[in-house]
């Protein structure tokens, strides 16, 4: 009974000696520790059969395990520094070419250039061309071409940022108008985003906001056609159920002029009054989204175009208001953040 435990014992050694001899990783060499020296391992397992041994039988069985213990642990320690110190040599990990890789931080469009982008695409589809300009303007594009000369009441409305007397950060797309026609020859159709800037920063403003820009020029052009187009287009971006209502209006250059409103994206146009009242249209049923007009001839005068042969519409609309109704955005500064928990969602 006894030989038959110490041979077990004594068989011990070469086996891990063999096993280490295979083992490459760390967690390998773990694994093998566990298996002979481990609380249920097979030494563990020898040594509870010596209380079925005769007791002047234990000493010895005791000590030769005893050896064998010792033995194993340092074996197993020298095969755990090698590992470690191959590493070291070779500066890095192992290299596992089946072990996943780092899965890299994809970004995302803004929701802000989402929806600018959406806008467009439904104008070109129209036959718009998209044109750009400056951020910083003149005066002249700014205001005086479109109809407020200098000390002109309208331009208090527009908290404007200056530069310098006559150079301002531009305080709308509407110079864009101006540009467009002094670069271009009626009959033409153009949509221009872009950044807009207004002294102007609290809850529901902020100093750089951005809008988009629509001018077309013809010679049979009407209110109508403003109308039919921006119907349209309403119902492009929100839906064929949405109502669109022109109310009368003021800019100073277009005449006449007429702020659009949609029904409530929130409460489906029925301006909700009960104990959950709609605060997107503030129980009204309506939102307004975008001003508008015919242009006025004294815009057509200031870039040389003939206002007996020519008439346009133009409008201009915000787009941050824009995508706050589409994705139910309750409040501005989330454009601005940059919390990707939230600019993630456009993905
Ligand atoms: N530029 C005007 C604004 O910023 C909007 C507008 C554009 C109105 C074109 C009429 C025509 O408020």
């Amino acid at each position: 009974m006894a030989s038959n435990i110490i041979d077990k014992l004594e068989s011990l050694v070469p086996e891990l000696t063999s096993a280490l001899g295979q083992a490459s990783s760390l967690e390998e060499v773990e694994g093998i520790r566990v298996r002979f020296l481990g609380r249920k391992g097979l030494l563990a397992e020898l040594m509870s059969q010596v209380t079925t041994l005769a007791p002047e039988e234990r000493p010895m069985v005791g000590k030769i395990a005893n050896q064998a213990k010792a033995a194993m642990t340092s074996l197993w320690e020298d095969k755990v520094t090698a590992i470690k110190s191959q590493k070291q040599q070779h500066g890095l990990e192992i290299f596992d070419p089946s072990s996943p890789s780092w899965r890299p931080d994809l970004g995302s469009i803004h929701p802000i250039t989402k929806v600018t982008r959406e806008i467009c695409s439904v104008f070109t589809s129209l036959g718009f061309d998209v044109v750009s300009g400056p951020e910083v303007e003149n005066d002249f594009n700014n205001f005086e071409a479109l109809n407020m000369p200098l000390e002109h009441p309208a331009r208090d409305m527009q908290d404007t940022l200056y530069i310098s007397d006559s150079i301002l950060m531009r305080t709308h797309t509407s110079p864009l108008q101006v540009r467009t026609m002094l670069s271009r020859k009626p009959p033409l159709a153009v949509i221009a985003p872009g950044k807009v800037y207004r002294r102007d920063s609290d809850l529901t403003h902020t100093p750089m906001f951005h809008q988009v820009e629509g001018l077309l020029v013809g010679k049979d052009v009407t209110m109508a056609d403003l109308r039919g187009i921006l119907t349209a287009f309403v119902h492009k971006v929100f839906g064929q159920d949405i109502k669109v209502r022109f109310r009368p209006s003021f800019f100073p250059f277009t005449e006449p002029s007429a702020e659009v409103d949609m029904s409530c994206v929130l409460c489906g146009g029925t301006g909700r009054k009960d104990e959950n009242p709609c605060r997107v249209c503030k129980e009204t049923g309506w939102v307004e989204i975008l001003g508008c007009g015919m242009v006025d001839p004294a815009v057509f005068a200031k870039v040389g175009y003939d206002p007996d042969e020519y008439v346009g519409f133009a409008f201009g609309l915000g787009v941050e208001r824009i995508t706050m109704l589409k994705y139910g955005v309750g409040d501005l500064r989330m454009f601005f953040e940059n919390d990707l928990r939230f600019l993630g969602q456009f993905a």
